[in-house]
């Protein structure tokens, strides 16, 4: 019984910090890289920031709510099923800047 509950403790513990907010490179490591860094149908890839320039010129609210909704070969949600608006947005982030 102790143990149960001690496991359950640890495991909220190392869950939380991901839950609550995800950094970047977590959500770009378990959702976007699969199309993101080969750039598999005509995804921008990571790293490219000529490719970014062009999505970021729409400003990051219509780039998360592009990824909400889905884009040609990008499903909506782009295959993260816990991100909010701010895991989204970070991803973006990760993915639009210039160092690998
Ligand atoms: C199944 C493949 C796939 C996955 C997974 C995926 N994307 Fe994409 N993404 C694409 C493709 C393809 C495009 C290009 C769509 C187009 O403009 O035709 C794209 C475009 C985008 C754009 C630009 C949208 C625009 O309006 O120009 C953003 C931002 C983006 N992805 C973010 C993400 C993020 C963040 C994730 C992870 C949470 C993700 N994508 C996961 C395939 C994917």
């Amino acid at each position: 019984m102790t143990k149960k509950i001690l496991l359950t403790t640890l495991m909220l513990g190392i869950l939380s910090p991901l839950l609550s907010a995800q950094s970047g490179e977590a959500v770009y490591k378990k959702a976007c890289q699969t199309c993101h860094a080969a750039g598999v149908a005509g995804a921008p890839k990571k790293g490219d920031s000529a490719a970014w320039k062009t999505r970021l010129a729409k400003g990051m609210p219509a780039l998360v709510k592009s990824i909400k909704a889905g884009k040609n070969a990008m499903p909506p949600g782009g295959m993260c099923t816990d991100c909010s608006d701010a895991d989204y947005k970070a991803a973006i982030k990760y993915m639009s800047s210039s160092k690998k």
